[in-house]
């Protein structure tokens, strides 16, 4: 079998997608990657790469015979905004590299784009699959022009590209790595730590959450799907709750009754999060592919709750 690579797998979705990914698969068949090294040792092969470095990145596809790319590489969106020349090069240039060599050695490649890619102009509640896509933050722009060149890739050079809009990710593994949703994973720490949380975000914003084991699923279920059935390979919708800041402190409130909330508004992340969507439509992933999401918000409170009460996850690498 040709073997898998997951570049910026010490990320928040790689953290968690390695693992799956060996346990499916074998623990030799997939490559893990990433700019950064690894605390400890992972289990499995893990190569030191820079994904902006072409040459390197075709060398590691060559050697290790790389069938399969998850390819997780990115600056999410409130770090993009702080550092948006270097976010068009990370985000962009690394999905470029990707791509290319993907067509040189015949790979398949799995990128996610995100609800990040939605704008203002998009109809907010719910955001359809085809749409109004006019981001106003490089994150969003990064993604948008992500998706349509992985669609060129396929229809001109026929790589088999797909991928999926993920709303914000919620999980107890790796914090999250500088997104406008981030406050849905500080608040279950800080719940635990502190019983009090300052949320950045306003307390009746809404946007499209998931919990990662669903995420995760999504991402391998779509890469094993008939791709014969699937029309939007590159960007489909997928959801699994609509949360605010309050709705999931409520929820938490049901296991942590004296859960207290305050609110410091970020600007920058207000406004980003108010150009997205209230809710998406992920009927078209339903359809093509037969998504369905497992955890509700009762669900996922319940097991981030009992996983970070255990002492399971990265508590002390996460700001709150
Ligand atoms: P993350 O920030 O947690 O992880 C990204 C990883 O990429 C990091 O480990 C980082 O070290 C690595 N990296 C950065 N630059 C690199 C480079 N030049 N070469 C190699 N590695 C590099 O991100 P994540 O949350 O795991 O997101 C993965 C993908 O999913 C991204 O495309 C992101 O846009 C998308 N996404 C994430 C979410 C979410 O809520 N986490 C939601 C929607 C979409
Ligand atoms: N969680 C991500 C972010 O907020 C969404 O893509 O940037």
């Amino acid at each position: 079998m040709r073997r898998i690579l997951v570049t910026g797998a010490l990320g928040q979705i790689g953290s968690e997608l390695v693992p799956a990914l060996r346990a499916a698969y074998g623990e030799a068949t997939v490559v893990a990657s990433d700019v950064r090294q690894p605390a400890g040792d992972g289990g499995g092969p893990f190569v030191a790469l820079d994904c902006r470095d072409a040459a390197a990145l075709a060398t590691v596809v060559r050697e290790h015979r790389v069938g399969t790319i998850y390819h997780l590489v990115a600056l999410l969106s409130a770090t993009g905004e702080r550092h948006p020349q270097k976010a068009y090069h990370v985000n962009l240039g690394t999905l470029m590299n990707v791509l290319e060599v993907a067509r040189e050695y015949g790979a398949a490649v799995f990128t996610p784009s995100s609800i990040g890619a939605f704008g203002p102009g998009t109809p907010r509640d719910p955001a359809p699959q085809d749409t109004i896509m006019r981001p106003t933050t490089m994150y969003g722009v990064t993604k948008v022009a992500g998706e349509l060149l992985a669609d060129y890739y396929h229809h001109r050079f026929g790589v088999d590209t797909r991928g999926v809009r993920y709303p914000g990710l919620i999980s107890y593994g790796s914090p999250p790595g500088g997104g406008t949703t981030d406050y849905a994973v500080e608040i279950f720490h800080a719940a635990v730590e502190r019983g009090e949380y300052t949320s950045f975000l306003g307390p009746d914003t809404q946007l499209d959450m998931m919990y990662m084991p669903d995420a995760i699923r999504a991402a391998m279920e779509l890469m094993e799907a008939d791709g014969s059935r699937l029309r939007h390979r590159n960007a489909f919708n997928v959801t699994a709750m609509q949360l605010t800041p309050e709705r999931l402190a409520a929820e938490i409130r049901r296991h942590i009754p004296g859960l207290r909330m305050k609110y410091e508004i970020d600007p920058v992340r207000q406004a980003i999060a108010d150009s997205w969507p209230r809710r998406i439509d992920d009927s078209a992933a339903r359809e093509e592919w037969g998504w369905a999401p497992r955890y509700d918000l009762a669900a996922m409170t319940a097991d981030m709750l009992a996983n970070l009460s255990r002492g399971a996850g990265g508590a002390a690498n996460v700001a709150v």
